[in-house]
C-alpha cells in the first residue's frame, strides 16, 4: 500500500522510510550488507568523515511506470562513478554489481515510498560511503560503511520548471587538478558560503567558471549546463566538472530521438549571450530551464525568457522523463526493473 503522503506537493527534502541499507568494511573486505531501521549512525568522534571529511556519494531515483512498475535509470552508471570517486579519496570501492542489487533491495523493501506514476515526485536514492574508524594523522581510514537511504522528493527548485535566475560566482567549485569531477562531500561542503550568498542575493544557483582562466563554463553546485543554440546541444566538457549520468542521457536522447546536432566542448562565458535556451541537468533537477544569468550586476536573459522552458529543454525533458517512466522506448539497459 502507497503511504498516505501529499506526492504533488514534495520539496526536496528528506524523511526517514521503512529501512536504509548498511555494509561495513573490515580487515580488507566488505561484508554482505543488510537492511536496517536504523536511521542514526553511531560513530567514534574522531573518525575519518568527521576529521577530514573521507566520503562520497551518489545520486539516483527509482520512478513508478505507466504500467505500475518501479524502475531505476542507468544505475550501472552510478555504481561505476560512486567506484571512481571512492579510488580517488583513497576509499576501498563498492563492488558494482553489488552495488545494484543493494539498490533494488532497498528500493523493493521501501517500495511503499515510491511515489506514483504522474504525482511528479520521485524516490531518491542515495548511496554513500565514509571513513568509520579513528584517524588523527592525515590518512586514509581502515574501516568504512556503505549505506543507502532513500526519500521521496518533489523538484529541486521551487517551482518545477520554471525558470530560474544564477549568478556568476566569484568562489571556485573545483580547482583544475582536484577533486571536481568526482561526488565527493568535500565539493559541496565547498559551495555552501557562495550558495547561501547567492540565494541571499535573489539567485536560485551559482555559475561557477573554470578556476584557472575564469573564461569558460563549468556548473553548477549540484548540476551540469546545457545550452541550446538552433539544433544544437552544447554540453561544457572540463575535467574538473562532474560526468553527470543526465546530461550524458541527454546526449543521446537528443541525437538519436530529436535528431540533434550535439557538442560536448569546451564553452566560454561569452558565448552565453549569444545561446537560446540553457538549462542544469542532474538527478534531482532533471532539467531545471535558466532565464537569467547575471554576471557582476549585467544581465543576460536568455531569449527563451522567465516564463516557461524553452521549446527545446521542454522536448528533451519530456523525452527523457518519458523514458524513465516508460512512456517512450528506452535505449537498451538504460531502465533497470525492480518491481
Ligand atoms: N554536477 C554536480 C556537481 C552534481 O552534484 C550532480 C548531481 O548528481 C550533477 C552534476 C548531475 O549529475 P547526475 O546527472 O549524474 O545526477
Ligand atoms: C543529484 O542530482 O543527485 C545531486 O546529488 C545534486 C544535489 C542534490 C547535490
Amino acid at each position: 500500500m502507497s503511504k498516505n503522503i501529499d506526492w504533488s506537493n514534495l520539496g526536496f527534502g528528506y524523511m526517514p522510510t521503512d529501512c536504509s541499507f548498511v555494509s561495513n568494511f573490515k580487515n580488507g573486505a566488505w561484508d554482505e550488507g543488510e537492511l536496517t531501521t536504523d536511521h542514526n549512525i553511531v560513530l567514534n568522534e574522531c573518525a575519518g568523515v568527521f576529521q577530514y571529511a573521507q566520503t562520497v556519494f551518489e545520486g539516483l531515483k527509482a520512478y513508478t511506470t505507466k504500467d505500475g512498475d518501479i524502475v531505476t535509470f542507468r544505475p550501472d552508471l552510478n555504481a561505476s562513478r560512486l567506484a571512481d570517486s571512492a579510488r580517488r579519496l583513497k576509499i576501498p570501492p563498492y563492488d558494482e554489481a553489488k552495488f545494484i542489487e543493494a539498490v533494488k533491495k532497498v528500493v523493493l523493501a521501501n517500495a511503499d515510498y515510491v511515489p506514483p506514476y504522474g504525482s511528479g515526485a520521485t524516490l531518491y536514492i542515495r548511496p554513500y560511503i565514509m571513513g568509520t574508524n579513528a584517524v588523527i594523522g592525515v590518512k586514509p581510514a581502515d574501516e568504512y560503511q556503505f549505506r543507502i537511504l532513500v526519500t521521496p522528493v518533489g523538484p529541486y527548485f521551487k517551482g518545477g520548471a520554471k525558470p530560474i535566475s544564477i549568478r556568476v560566482c566569484d568562489y571556485d567549485r573545483a580547482a583544475p587538478h582536484g577533486t571536481g569531477n568526482i561526488k565527493a562531500g568535500l565539493n559541496y561542503a565547498m559551495s555552501l558560503y557562495a550558495i547561501v550568498e547567492a540565494h541571499e542575493q535573489g539567485f536560485d544557483e551559482n555559475m561557477y567558471l573554470d578556476a584557472a582562466t575564469r573564461t569558460k563554463v563549468e556548473e553548477t553546485g549540484g548540476a551540469n549546463f546545457i545550452f541550446i543554440k538552433g539544433n544544437k546541444l552544447i554540453t561544457p566538457k572540463s575535467n574538473s566538472i562532474l560526468p553527470s549520468i543526465t546530461r550524458r542521457s541527454l546526449c543521446i536522447v537528443a541525437e538519436k530521438y530529436l535528431g540533434m546536432e550535439v557538442e560536448h566542448r569546451e564553452v566560454f562565458f561569452d558565448e552565453v549571450k549569444d545561446m537560446d535556451e540553457c538549462g542544469l541537468c542532474g538527478t534531482a533537477a532533471v532539467i531545471s530551464p535558466v532565464g537569467r544569468i547575471n554576471d557582476h550586476g549585467k544581465d543576460i536573459f536568455l531569449p527563451s525568457g522567465m516564463t516557461e522552458m524553452g521549446p527545446v529543454c521542454t522536448k528533451l525533458r519530456e523525452t527523457l522523463t518519458g523514458i524513465q517512466m516508460g512512456t517512450i522506448e528506452a535505449p537498451e539497459g538504460w531502465i533497470v526493473k525492480i518491481k
